[in-house]
């Protein structure tokens, strides 16, 4: 059942906190969400000033500046530092994308962070992708045949068979797509969302594999692949510039396909 009001233990407090930057030669503001289910209290914005003259360029790098130097309790994910872990998948100025990709320069004035939307947050910008990666876990992410490869050899895919994995393969399981997608915000009980839908695309589009029939029952249902209703948000805000909106069509043609 839809909710339209935020529970009242998760509306925004007025007691956030600010943090200066004495002698900063080139202040810049950053409002962030912080939640800590431990201290009992509501989430709040603190703001913090960073100098960017001796900060690097990107909105990650605040983060970790802001962490190192202002308040160690600052909690999100990072890891590569370059767009191809995925961990660093957040909310900023209204947009879902990536912290290390997202250059400060970009955001204007003032850069708003928030986890992204429509998740639980565990704390501050950390949400809980528990459910996210049981319903990858259901697609069974992983080649599956019914014949026995030549012995001693692999599986062999034309260059042409190979080409239809791109745009397909770069997915990096961020779930900016997945959260930015108003059907997925309403029915991610049941509703798998572009980027998983994208991954079992990945392993339909496969010549290799052999079970596509079955992977195509599996989808074949009225909210786990037909809830998309091609709102095109997920492909407008992915961060590898990948279209799980296409990838989604394609599945349906699919399905349609087989019932001629
Ligand atoms: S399709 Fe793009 S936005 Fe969605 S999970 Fe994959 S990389 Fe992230
Ligand atoms: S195209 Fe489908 S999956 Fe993508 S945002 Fe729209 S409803 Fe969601
Ligand atoms: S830290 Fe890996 S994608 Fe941002």
């Amino acid at each position: 059942m839809a909710e339209f009001r935020l529970p009242a233990n998760s509306r925004i407090s007025k007691n956030g906190k600010t943090h200066k930057a004495e002698g900063a030669a080139q202040p810049k503001s950053f409002k962030i969400y912080r939640y800590d289910p431990d201290s009992g209290e509501n989430p709040r914005y603190d703001s913090f000033e960073v100098d960017l003259d001796t900060c690097g360029p990107m909105v990650l790098d605040a983060l970790i500046k802001i962490k190192s130097e202002q308040d160690s309790s600052l909690t999100f994910r990072r890891s590569c530092r370059e767009g191809i872990c995925g961990s660093c998948s957040m909310n900023i100025n209204g947009t879902n994308t990536l912290a290390c990709t997202k250059s400060i320069e970009e955001c204007g004035n003032d850069v708003r962070i928030t986890p992204l939307p429509h998740m639980e947050v565990i704390k501050d910008l950390v949400p809980d992708f528990k459910h996210f990666y049981a319903q990858y876990a259901s697609i069974e992410p992983w080649l599956k045949a019914k014949t026995t490869t030549p012995s001693g050899k692999e599986r062999l895919q034309s260059p042409e068979d190979r080409a239809k994995l791109d745009g397909l393969y770069e997915c990096i399981l961020c779930a900016c797509c997945s959260t930015s997608c108003p059907s997925y915000w309403w029915n991610s009980d049941k509703f798998l969302g572009p980027a998983i839908l994208l991954q079992a695309y990945r392993w339909l589009a496969d010549s290799r594999d052999e079970l596509t029939g079955e992977r195509l029952d599996e989808l074949e249902d009225p909210f786990r692949l037909y809830r998309c209703h091609t709102i095109m948000n997920c492909a407008n805000v992915c961060p590898k510039g990948l279209n799980p909106a296409k990838a989604i069509a394609e599945t349906k043609k699919m399905v349609a396909e087989r019932a001629i």
